[in-house]
């Protein structure tokens, strides 16, 4: 194979170089286009364009491949924690027993939240999206850890982020008890990193938790499955304000501001609303296959379709699995997850779908478990965001340690061309 492009352009040609990943994609380096021929590319969406090399996901959308720093998915879910992936993601290896238990004791370290921080979240309303409480936490968090990361240090990088990986399940679980007017909980150094969760999040006042060991293997297979997903938008979010050298606090705030989205995360919470709403409308799914198809209508079938996976998404594979698993476990039947078969076996047989390459993804099925273990629907992103943060820290840091140049695309202007000033009298 060439390792150049050629291209040509008004009668000259111009040689552009290539460049190979491990898994044998190729890029074409453009980075001399402009000061070469004078042209950019232009590609909304980024859908045909790369912003990076990175060695932490790799992902084949026509296979169906998901890949942590080369750990399958499917191996993962069901031989791994949370947090051991947590640090693969973020160190690139998975931890040896010495390595796992220090980074487990140095988050239980920091798991504290200064209390001045429940002053704030008072301000927000109950009927406040926790999506919105919690980037505005995140970046609240930096007001009490105003010492930017010296990324040059190892050390200051790993404090910041032990910190972060401490603090955010807490601000979570603050999130949520406080839209319920719970009492806030604390975070409990006995416990391991997800059976903590449970108890900051469903803990009765005055009460021992009662681990539910089926809820504790739900939640860690669905935070390993929303680790990471190579440049997604909320993880290209959380880069480019990276780039601009804001803090690791500042970046995932903005990266939790954009999950939020229902194109993005918020989809796993519009699933359940869509579904909620073909029930309550008395189940008739081809009626709504129809307005999903009818480009008049706005409509479109949340947890359907993905930028990348165009035969099926690896994880709404195991996640539906895990429904079936989940609900039966836990003895709870939920007529919306018969009704999500029932779409998904609507659009496999659909032309409209099938010639689209539209499957379920990763926040299809999700949201049924989410909500067979107790999590509100308001809730789903939130937990979306807390299996996503490692991701969005170990992107962050190659970010950063790749010396990565400011984030600044350029574009077409297509605007007016210069005209003379008028006054307003002349106007
Ligand atoms: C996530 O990128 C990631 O990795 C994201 C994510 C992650 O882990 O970070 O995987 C998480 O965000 C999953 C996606 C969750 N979003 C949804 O479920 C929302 C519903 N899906 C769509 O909005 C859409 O499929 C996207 C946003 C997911 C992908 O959009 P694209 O790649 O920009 O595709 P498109 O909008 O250009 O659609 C192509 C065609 C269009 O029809 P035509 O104009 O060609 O006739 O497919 C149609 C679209 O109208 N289409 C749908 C549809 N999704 C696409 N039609 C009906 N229902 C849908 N859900």
């Amino acid at each position: 194979m060439s390792d150049k492009a050629t291209l040509i352009l008004n009668d000259k040609s111009y040689e552009l170089p290539l460049v190979k990943g491990t898994e044998n994609e190729i890029g074409i380096d453009i980075k001399s286009l402009r000061a070469s021929t004078g042209a950019i590319t232009l590609d909304p969406g980024f859908k045909n364009t790369g912003s990076c090399e990175s060695s932490i996901t790799y992902l084949d959308g026509e296979k169906g491949i998901l890949r942590y720093a080369g750990y399958a998915i499917e191996d993962l879910t069901n031989r791994a924690n949370f947090l051991e992936v947590a640090y693969l993601l973020i160190f690139g290896e998975l931890p040896n027993e010495a390595q796992y238990n220090k980074f487990f004791d140095d988050i239980k370290k920091q798991s504290y939240v200064n209390y001045n921080m429940v002053r704030i979240l008072d301000g927000f309303p109950k009927s406040a999206h926790p999506m919105g409480v919690l980037a505005s936490l995140t970046s609240a968090l930096i007001s009490f850890n105003p010492k930017t990361v010296d990324v040059e240090s190892d050390e200051e990088m790993y404090k910041a982020i032990v910190k972060i990986m401490a603090k955010f399940p807490v601000l979570t679980a603050w999130v949520f008890r406080n839209s319920k007017d719970e009492v806030l909980t604390e975070s409990d150094s006995d416990l391991d990193y997800v059976e903590n969760l449970c108890q900051m999040f469903f803990k009765e006042e005055g009460k021992k938790y009662e681990q539910n060991p089926v809820i504790v293997n739900a939640l860690n297979q669905l935070l390993i499955l929303h680790a990471d997903h190579e440049q997604n938008c909320s993880t290209s979010t959380v880069r480019i304000v990276g780039s601009s050298h804001a803090g690791l606090f500042a970046s995932i705030s903005a990266g939790i501001s954009a999950l939020w989205g229902r194109l993005h995360g918020g989809a796993n919470q519009a699933v359940l609303e869509m579904l909620d709403a073909i029930m309550e409308d008395g189940g008739d799914t081809k009626k709504f296959m129809q307005k999903a198809k009818d480009k008049n209508d706005p409509f479109r079938l949340m947890g359907f379709g993905h930028r990348v996976y165009k035969n099926f998404d690896p994880r709404a594979r195991i996640i539906k699995k895990a429904a079936d698993e989940v609900l039966n476990d836990l003895g709870v039947s939920d007529p919306v997850l018969d009704i999500a078969k029932g779409l998904e076996e609507e659009a496999l047989k659909d032309s409209y779908f099938v010639d689209r390459k539209l499957y379920p993804n990763v926040d299809f099925y999700s949201g049924v478990i989410y909500k067979a273990i107790g999590i509100p629907v308001e809730m789903f992103t939130v937990m979306f965001a807390l299996g996503r943060l490692p991701g969005w820290i170990g992107q962050w840091r190659e970010m950063r340690l790749q010396k990565q140049p400011i984030g600044r695309p350029r574009q077409i202007y297509v605007g007016p061309t210069h005209r003379e000033f008028k006054p307003l009298a002349e106007r």
